[in-house]
């Protein structure tokens, strides 16, 4: 058997802005509970990204302990993972910041999310949106992690996490820092707005009967899929430019039951729309509804909770702490045993 040390680290984390989606579950949470075992793995739930955006304190506050516990409620193994709140470690912003003096204006303002956001409201955004980038390059690259699990729209900070590494490595010696790569899955990486199903669902949808949220009731996850766009066609086939909302409901059954596509359309041989909205409705919340309990039930209880991220905490910040020590000497800080 391989150790823990033998293995490859692997972090990934995602923003408890607002509550988390059915895409955040089968495009990153599902996937993570898949490779936990095969990586020294590390989870987290990313609160000071989140602070990017204006944030409810008591909405911020129970995210992040919902989004923990549903990350242990979808199968994430605290005793095998470190699982835990970014802003529980200190030392990302501390790293963030050393960051912040190698990483360039030129490489950040390329970054499509804050040109996107810039285009949208100017100068009138913090500053956190355009350093952003130099926090998460921090998360990674704290742990010595190799693969970073990301969806497609992250590539690019993990790109500019190995360059600002590299650039790092020249200056200071090749073993500065493990040089992280994006590990993109492979299965229903793309879960779609079910209202509009040319955009992905989000977190932050304009409306939220677009997107189905892991806490949505029974009711409520039936009545989105109800509700779905579809086409003015009739017959059930896969084709993401043509039938995006069909297409969609494929994929979302086949993330969830393991079934590939033909074999899901297959079982809709002679059946209209109406029936592939409610079985697909049916089998999301036959998927979501167990993962929904434990995870209310953990955050009402809250005492196994508190333990789970002490620990988290704890085994975070010792690996953390052995890099930052090993950055300060080599940048030339003072650093004391
Ligand atoms: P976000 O909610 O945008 O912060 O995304 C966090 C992670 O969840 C991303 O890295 C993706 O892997 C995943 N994710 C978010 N939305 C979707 C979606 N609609 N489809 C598939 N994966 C998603
Ligand atoms: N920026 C990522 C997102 O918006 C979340 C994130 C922050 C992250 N730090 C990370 C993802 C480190 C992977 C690794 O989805």
């Amino acid at each position: 058997m391989t150790s823990r040390v033998d293995k490859k680290v692997i972090l990934s984390g995602i923003q408890p802005t607002n509550k988390l989606t059915l895409g955040n579950y089968l495009g990153a949470i599902k996937n993570w509970v898949r490779i936990q075992n095969d990586y020294d793995a590390y989870f987290m739930a990313v609160d000071q990204h989140a602070m990017t955006a204006r944030q409810d304190p008591i909405e911020l506050r129970k995210n992040t302990l919902f989004s923990i516990a549903c990350y242990i409620a979808a199968g994430i193994d605290p005793e095998r993972c470190v699982l835990f709140v970014q802003s529980h470690v200190h030392q990302h912003s501390q790293l963030a910041w050393t960051l912040n003096c190698f990483g360039y204006m030129g490489e950040l303002s390329r970054m499509i999310q804050y040109k996107e956001k810039s285009a949208k409201s100017g100068t009138n955004i913090p500053v956190g949106i355009f350093t952003y980038p130099l926090l998460m390059a921090a998360d990674i690259l704290l742990y010595d992690t190799h693969l970073v699990p990301v969806g497609e729209d992250q590539t690019q900070h993990v790109e500019l996490t190995r360059d600002i590494a590299e650039r790092m490595n020249g200056l200071y010696g090749p073993d500065t820092f493990v040089i992280p790569k994006a590990h993109i899955p492979k299965v229903a990486a793309r879960v779609m707005d079910l209202l509009t199903p040319t955009s992905k669902m989000s977190k932050s949808a304009v409306n939220e009967n677009g997107s189905i949220f892991i806490s949505d009731t029974p009711a409520d996850i039936e009545k989105k899929f109800k509700r779905a766009t579809t086409d003015s066609e009739t017959t059930i086939r896969f084709d993401s430019e043509t039938k995006p909302g069909v297409s969609n409901l494929l994929s979302i059954q086949s993330a969830i039951t393991s079934e590939s596509i033909a074999e899901v359309i297959a079982r809709y041989d002679g059946k209209q729309y109406g029936h592939l909205k409610l079985e697909t409705a049916q089998i999301v919340i036959k998927e979501l509804s167990p993962i929904q309990k434990r995870a209310q039930e953990l955050v009402d209880e809250r005492t196994e909770l508190n333990r789970i991220l002490r620990i988290g905490a704890e085994k975070a910040q010792a690996h953390a702490e052995r890099t930052i020590k090993r950055i300060h000497e080599r940048i030339g800080y003072v650093v004391l045993d």
